[in-house]
């Protein structure tokens, strides 16, 4: 018997509201992969919104951040690098670096970030806008010091931008940088399409050059019919507008998710979300991956311990606002307050 998940709190999944109504008609001819001036421009220009003065020969068309990390990884990094990471980060980057045979180093975020990396590293992977999970932004003057960090002990910047276009009044890193540190990706799956699979990455010639082989390598470029797509929507000007929309829509589920917080779960502990789309809950005492299993097929939620690269971080939960409604995002919050209440009541037994 098939039993309906209710309730999901968990991805990071879109609002499907936020994605263009319609889609011009293809316009890249079938044979190109990699590249397309016109789209060129159009990426250009987007990524001016981000404050990043690219060039056509900075830039690299991913099929996601993901791809983007993957790429990073297996071309500038060797086994047994150090790479600082955020404590906790995005799961999805704890798996590549971790298949990569890195040693990763703590670089704190709860309550905010702390930038004093002692260690001798050769990158640090940060999400600086919008944290996943935390939702905190760094603050300039700490990008400013990470990047004067990154001179001076030379290691490089892979800055994840994932929910930047979310906040695009939060500056990025890589537009303070001016040597080539950074190397910025960014993934279209939270404001344009999630399945089109398409990302951006930028990078000095040089080093695109390398990540273009390497791209070629993995599977030959993207799918014309998702270029064409993301060209005709940034052309007829539909992008901006699920921009625009996904602004208004998740900042209001973001108020919505944080009083049910406040009702249902009041003993629980949050830095308030500047951007991205999750509270990152603490609820003491608790079990976050016991929570999961008893919550299945009622509530999804994410168990803390996936954002920590050393399994710690069992008292929290990241629950995401930004797929379902605000009905359901409150009744989903009821259900996990009641289950949280047994637990507890079980475990004093
Ligand atoms: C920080 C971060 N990077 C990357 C991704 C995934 O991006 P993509 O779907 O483009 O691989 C996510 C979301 O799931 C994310 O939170």
């Amino acid at each position: 018997m098939m039993v309906k998940l209710i309730y999901n709190l968990g991805g990071g999944l879109p609002d499907p509201m936020v994605f263009p109504r319609s889609f011009s008609s293809p316009i890249i001819p079938f044979e190109r992969t990699l590249s397309f001036q016109d789209l060129d421009e159009e990426l250009i220009r987007l990524l001016k919104y981000r404050g990043i003065d690219a060039s056509k020969d900075e830039i690299l068309i991913t099929t996601g951040s993901i791809q983007g990390i993957f790429i990073f990884s297996n071309t500038l990094l060797n086994d047994g690098d150090k790479v600082a990471l955020e404590y906790p980060t995005f799961a999805g980057a704890i798996r590549v670096f971790k298949s990569r045979n890195v040693i990763p180093v703590k670089l704190p975020v709860i309550p905010y970030y702390d930038i004093n990396i002692k260690d001798k590293i050769k990158a640090v992977y940060t999400i600086p806008t919008g944290q996943n999970p935390t939702g905190i932004h760094m603050k300039l003057e700490d990008k400013k010091r990470i990047l004067e960090m990154a001179e001076e002990r030379d290691f490089f910047i892979l800055e994840d931008d994932a929910y930047g276009l979310l906040t695009p009044e939060e500056p990025t890193i890589k537009s303070l940088d001016k040597n080539g540190r950074v190397i910025y990706i960014t993934t279209l799956s939270k404001v344009f399409s999630s399945g089109l699979r398409l990302g951006i990455m930028v990078a000095k010639p040089s080093l695109i050059e390398k990540f273009r082989d390497m791209k070629e390598e993995i599977d030959g470029g993207n799918s014309s019919i998702s270029l064409s797509l993301l060209y005709g929507s940034l052309k007829d000007g539909s992008f901006w507008e699920g921009i625009s929309r996904a602004k208004r829509i998740y900042e209001e589920k973001k108020v919505i998710m944080e009083e049910a917080l406040k009702k249902y779960l009041p003993e629980a502990e949050w830095t308030r979300p500047e951007g991205g789309l999750f509270f990152f809950i603490r609820v003491k005492g608790i079990d976050s991956d016991q929570l999961q299993e008893k919550l299945a097929r009622k509530v999804l939620i994410s168990p803390g311990t996936k954002f920590f690269f050393d399994g710690n971080g069992k008292e929290y939960l990241r629950l995401s606002f930004s797929y379902s409604t605000p009905n359901d995002i409150e009744k989903g919050i009821e259900i996990i307050s009641q289950e949280i209440y047994e637990m507890k009541k079980n475990s004093k037994v």
